[in-house]
């Protein structure tokens, strides 16, 4: 027994930020964005908190799926920073959507969907829930460096969500870890202790693009492949690659280190941006609800970020579809 996807659902802010805004905010320009990234704009929240992103997500794929909020059994949401240290951000969604089931938080960063979808995996084997609600937000507006070009052009805000119900759908998953934070790291930023000795750090990302480029490439070739054999299939059965949206230059190498045809990848990085672990989930739910993905289709989501960790699984499609 593991589980079925039964609904998805997404959330994105309503302010559109162009590359040619950002372009007046710091030195870059819309075609190094576009041909080192694919990215043309992205969502930044103004008005949108993070709980109300969260909540719309998760209504969203609850109706999507036919699930009311009181039928839930859990709640988990993938998040590197929620609204509150505490309560966590699925105890706040908890409470906004009228659900009464346990509730909490992981973060492996970009790949927290996929780790989501595990750690529900385990409760399902257990058999101590029937109705799953995954939902992964981040909103790295507010921990970014907006004076650096090198990562302030490549992130956006979004949620999506998932609602899991019994069934064999899920055929393989494959987590993995390197602890690593001179590739990717985003100090707390404040410190409140009068005791504490160390200098505070600005609560801002630091990446070492051209080092996460290499592991991504790599990870999201190997991720797939291992993942497809541990389900005790070919690359050729997989219907549809549902990819961490970070950079279509990583995606376009994967694809190159497969053999799956380059347009089963579903793209929409051009519109959003890296969102972090609402990215796969935010594609799942536009392919969802565009009819791309047919009901039987066995789709493979690879995902990649801080950690370093990845996660890569491949889901039989159960047909939700409604939009
Ligand atoms: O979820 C996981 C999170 N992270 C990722 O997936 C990021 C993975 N890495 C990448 O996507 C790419 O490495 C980047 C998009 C971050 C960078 O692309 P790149 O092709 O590796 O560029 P680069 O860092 O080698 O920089 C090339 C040049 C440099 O100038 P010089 O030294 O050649 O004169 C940079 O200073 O481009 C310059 N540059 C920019 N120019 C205009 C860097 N950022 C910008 C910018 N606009 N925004």
């Amino acid at each position: 027994m593991s589980f079925s996807i039964l609904g998805t659902g997404k959330a994105v802010p309503a302010y559109i930020l162009s590359n040619d805004e950002l372009s007046t905010m710091v030195e870059t320009n819309d075609e190094w964005i576009r041909t080192r990234t694919g990215i043309e704009e992205r969502r930044i929240a103004k008005q949108e908190t993070i709980t109300e992103l969260c909540v719309e997500a998760a209504n969203r794929a609850l109706e999507n799926a036919g699930v009311t909020a009181q039928e839930l059994d859990l709640i988990i949401c993938s998040t590197m920073r929620g609204e509150n240290i505490t309560p966590s951000q699925g105890c706040m969604i908890q409470k906004e959507i009228g659900a009464v089931c346990p509730a909490f938080d992981i973060n492996a960063a970009c790949s927290g969907f996929i780790y989501a979808l595990d750690v529900a995996a385990g409760f399902f084997a257990r058999k101590t829930v029937k109705k799953v609600l995954i939902v992964s937000m981040d909103n790295l507006s507010n921990i970014i460096d907006w004076t650096d070009r090198s990562t302030c052009v490549l992130f956006g805000d979004g949620g999506a969500a998932a609602v899991l119900g019994e069934g064999d759908d899920l055929l393989s998953i494959h987590l993995t870890a390197t602890g690593n934070d001179a590739a990717i790291r985003i100090p707390h930023g404040s410190n409140s202790s009068p005791f504490y000795e160390h200098e505070e750090e600005k609560a801002v990302l630091h990446m070492a693009g051209n080092d996460v480029y290499r592991f991504a490439t790599a990870a999201m070739a190997n991720g797939i492949k291992k993942a497809v054999a541990d389900a005790g299939l070919e690359q050729s059965d997989i219907d549809c690659v549902i990819p961490h949206q970070a950079n279509i230059r990583i995606i376009n190498t994967a694809a190159k280190n497969l053999d799956i045809p380059r347009e089963k990848f579903f793209c929409n990085v051009q519109h959003y941006g890296n969102t972090s672990s609402a990215s796969v989930p935010i594609a799942l739910d536009e392919a969802n609800r565009s009819g791309i993905l047919k009901k039987g289709d066995i789709i493979a989501m690879c995902a990649f970020g801080g950690g370093l960790t990845t996660g890569t699984c491949i889901i039989r499609w159960n047909g939700t579809g409604q939009s």
